[in-house]
């Protein structure tokens, strides 16, 4: 059985027709994929930011996150748009459970700095439950995870969603990785790039050609496959074909990323 993560980016969930789009594309697979969509939402996060009045700023990608934005971010992304794509899989007869990594201890945080920072509730991941998502591949179940987690202090941490596909991809032996975002691929002077190796990542970031939410996903990506993970891809999304096209024959329409 192959173990397929999809991680889809905040801004791709509100394109329209994707998420039908994702639910015909994970409906069209055969029976030996075991499809998990793990989901940011970014865009939501700071659209309800907004509403609320309140400021937020980020380092290197991860948002700083005090106690009320946890509770914002719990609340969208556990919430809205866990069951925004839950609904609309199964609209395409897709069997489909939406958790967050609170449920079930899917996810045990701990506190993440970044760049020797304390960020507030951010965290990073300690250990992943693998045995609760046995549960849905026994079901055949199609699990949708929120990346909110709950530390092992009790408190509740906001996860960037790169690093939870990718931890849940590494606890898992997962075969694939696809990284779903709002750009065709990684973009370095303005061409894409087909193929990125794991030592170049760093590089990449110091000399400013990767900045913001790509950082995570890169530094995600190269954990995946030093750890074992066979095939990590970064793409956008074109239509119903673009989940098969990315699996066959590992090809992407993206970027590849190698060690
Ligand atoms: N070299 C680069 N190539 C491509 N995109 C880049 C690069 N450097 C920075 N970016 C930015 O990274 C963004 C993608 O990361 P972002 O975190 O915004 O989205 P996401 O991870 O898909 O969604 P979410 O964070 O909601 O899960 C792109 O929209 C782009 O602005
Ligand atoms: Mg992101």
């Amino acid at each position: 059985m192959n173990t397929v993560i999809i991680k889809i980016g905040g801004s791709t969930i509100d394109a329209r027709g994707l998420l039908s789009e994702l639910g015909q594309s994970i409906g069209m697979l055969s029976e030996d994929n075991f499809p998990i969509v793990v989901h940011g939402g970014g865009k939501d996060i700071a659209k309800q930011l907004d509403l609320l009045n309140k400021e937020f700023t980020f380092v290197e990608g991860m948002r700083v996150t005090d106690a009320e934005t946890v509770n914002v971010v719990q609340m969208v992304l556990s919430g809205d748009v866990n069951k925004r794509i839950v609904n609309a899989l199964l609209g395409e007869n897709v069997p489909a459970a939406g958790i967050s990594g609170v449920d079930g201890g899917l996810f045990t945080a701990s506190k993440m700095l970044q760049k020797q920072q304390d960020i507030g509730f951010v965290g990073k991941i300690e250990q992943v439950n693998t045995a609760f998502i046995d549960l849905f591949k026994s079901a055949r179940l199609v699990p949708v995870v929120s990346p909110v987690s709950r530390g092992s202090d009790g408190a509740i941490y906001n996860v960037n969603a790169d690093l939870a596909a990718s931890e849940l991809a590494m606890a898992l032996n997962a075969d694939d990785l696809i990284f779903v975002s709002d750009v065709p691929g990684v973009m370095i002077d303005d061409e894409m790039r087909r193929q990125i190796h794991t030592d170049e990542i760093e590089e990449l970031i110091a000399a400013g050609h990767i900045t913001g939410g790509m950082i995570p996903k890169l530094r995600s990506s190269a954990d995946a496959i030093r750890k074992g993970v066979t095939r990590v891809h970064i793409c956008g999304w074109h239509n119903s074909e673009t989940l098969r096209n990315e699996l066959t024959g590992g090809e992407t329409a993206g970027t590849v990323i190698h060690g």
